[in-house]
């Protein structure tokens, strides 16, 4: 039967395990210079409705070098510009492609495409979850940290990205620290599936201080996401206490990374001189996107997952 990956609750934390255990393996062939393209003959789809360029850069290059080939398609293209229905298109498009990659505004749109495809849907971005986001976001921590045991701060808006944090340290365990601006808490449904499904510490706050202390991770989002443009000023001024800077890293261990998705947005959630300080970290997490994802493609699309030892 076919996997969908809209969230991190479509994986077990073994399948997480073996998923980062892959990318790990195949970044280090890769790198050696083996040949590995277990998806020649495969098409990966890509729909997207807002822009990208990770994600779509990551699928499509990740793909090419597992040896199958991409279709990228946007809204303005394709028929649903003119009403055509989810559900049709999800039909249509099982017939002709391997897996498809959707980037879009309401979490509902990549369920339907789920329910009526015959192949894996990939959530490559909703206003809900970014899931691959937070798949690679673990493999950085896992290679520069070695393992999850400390606690990892969220610090922003408790938005796509934070949601699939929460999913993450519900899924596998973690410790995780959010703070957010009263008014742009994590959404409740999240919430409460990782309080009733899950394993794991997560705690609340207004608080990025209190976020901070202990954390060997900070991890920081745009204020305002995607779709959310009008409300770039208000949120300007509600998330002021909430900028990653010099002052708010001094609470942290001196051993503290900090990561972030991209793209940034300078001078109001990160500093510039912040950003720089962990542009090594920031841009591997970028590139890790790759791996990940090729770890993804190749189990959904051919099956290949190593048992976890
Ligand atoms: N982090 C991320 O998803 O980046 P893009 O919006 O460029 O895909
Ligand atoms: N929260 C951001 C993430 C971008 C990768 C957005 O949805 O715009």
């Amino acid at each position: 039967m076919k996997r969908d990956f809209l969230t991190l609750w479509d994986v077990t934390e073994d399948e997480i395990w073996a998923l980062l255990e892959r990318a790990r393996a195949l970044k280090k062939g890769f790198q050696e210079g083996a040949d590995i393209r277990p998806l020649r003959g495969k098409i990966l789809g890509l729909l997207f409705l807002k822009p990208s360029t990770r994600t779509r850069v990551s699928f499509e290059a990740g793909m090419y070098r597992l040896g199958g080939q991409c279709i990228f398609m946007t809204s303005k293209e394709t028929q649903l510009a003119r009403k055509e229905p989810l559900s049709d298109t999800a039909r249509t498009l099982s017939r002709y492609i391997d897996a498809l990659v959707v980037r879009t505004y309401g979490h509902q749109e990549v369920e339907e495409l789920a329910k009526y495809a015959s192949i894996p849907i990939i959530n490559g971005l909703t206003d809900m979850y970014h899931p691959c986001q937070v798949l690679s976001d673990l493999l950085t921590i896992w290679e520069k940290k070695g393992s999850f045991d400390f606690p990892i701060a969220w610090v922003g808006d408790g938005n796509n990205m934070a949601h699939s944090w929460i999913v993450a340290a519900a899924r596998m365990g973690l410790h995780l620290k959010v703070a957010t601006p009263e008014g742009y808490e994590p959404h409740v449904s999240v919430l409460n599936r990782a309080k009733l499904e899950g394993k794991g510490r997560i705690e609340l706050s207004h608080n990025p201080v209190e976020a901070v202390r202990g954390a060997e991770v900070i991890n920081t989002d745009v204020w305002a996401s995607m779709g959310q443009e009008t409300e770039q000023e208000e949120r300007r001024k509600a998330f002021a206490e909430f900028q990653v800077n010099a002052d708010l890293l001094s609470y942290a261990p001196d051993s503290v990374i900090v990561m972030h998705c991209l793209p940034a947005h300078r001078g109001e959630e990160i500093t510039h001189e912040v950003l720089e300080k962990f542009a090594e970290v920031i841009f591997h997490q970028a590139e890790n996107r790759m791996w990940a994802q090729m770890a993804l493609l190749e189990w959904l699309l051919v099956g290949n997952l190593p048992a976890v030892t």
